[in-house]
């Protein structure tokens, strides 16, 4: 069972946990993963590596489904990105597995969906904290739209949302102010 408590926000520590290799492991999930998950996890490790911390953290992304397993993220996410200076086209697409729910420290999904694709298919010994990453990042219950079936407005209005969500997240990991406030307090998971 994951760490995830469905009945309260997966709010952060104030000083995320490590994967025991002295780095946080972040996945980013949606179904496809050639859409949003490849736009989230470009947007955090730009941030990260604006900030001088990728030694700090291990990222990486995967789909609930294995629709698209190989495949390079959606050539409209790559194109909205490059737009922004950010290259997410060496990614390759890959199904969400058991073992992430172990290796990772947080699996934080796009929409309510995914999340419960999530849930399902966590394992006994999960201990990642899984949730929506636009609660956590930003203690907003809300998805990041799925941009497939839409057109190049959409995708950037994805990296929009999830670009934000990359800096706030990476506060929050931090244990750092937001808005001049402190980092909220953590709260009990179930385990
Ligand atoms: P993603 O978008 O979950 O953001 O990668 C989608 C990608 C592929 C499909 C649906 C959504 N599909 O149906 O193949």
């Amino acid at each position: 069972m994951s760490r995830r408590d469905p009945a309260s926000p997966a709010t952060p520590p104030a000083v995320a946990a490590d994967d025991g290799d002295g780095r946080i492991g972040v996945l980013f999930v949606c179904l496809g993963n050639i859409c949003r998950s490849p736009l989230a996890e470009g947007a955090f490790h730009h941030a990260v590596a604006a900030r001088g911390l990728g030694h700090r953290f291990r990222i990486d992304s995967a789909g609930i489904s294995d629709f698209h397993e190989g495949d390079p993220p959606d050539r409209r996410a790559i194109a909205v990105a490059a737009a922004r200076g950010l290259d997410i086209s060496g990614q390759r697409s890959r199904p969400v597995r058991p073992g992430d729910f172990v290796a990772f420290d947080w699996i934080l999904a796009m929409d309510g969906s995914n999340l419960t694709a999530l849930d399902a298919a966590a394992p006994d010994n999960a201990t990642a904290h899984v949730g929506l990453l636009l609660e956590v990042a930003e203690g907003r219950a809300k998805a990041v739209p799925d941009p497939y079936y839409d057109g190049p407005a959409e995708f950037s209005a994805v990296l929009d949302t999830v670009s934000r969500a990359a800096e706030r997240l990476l506060d929050r990991l931090l244990g750092e102010p937001q808005d001049g406030r402190a980092a909220p307090a953590p709260k009990r998971r179930s385990t």
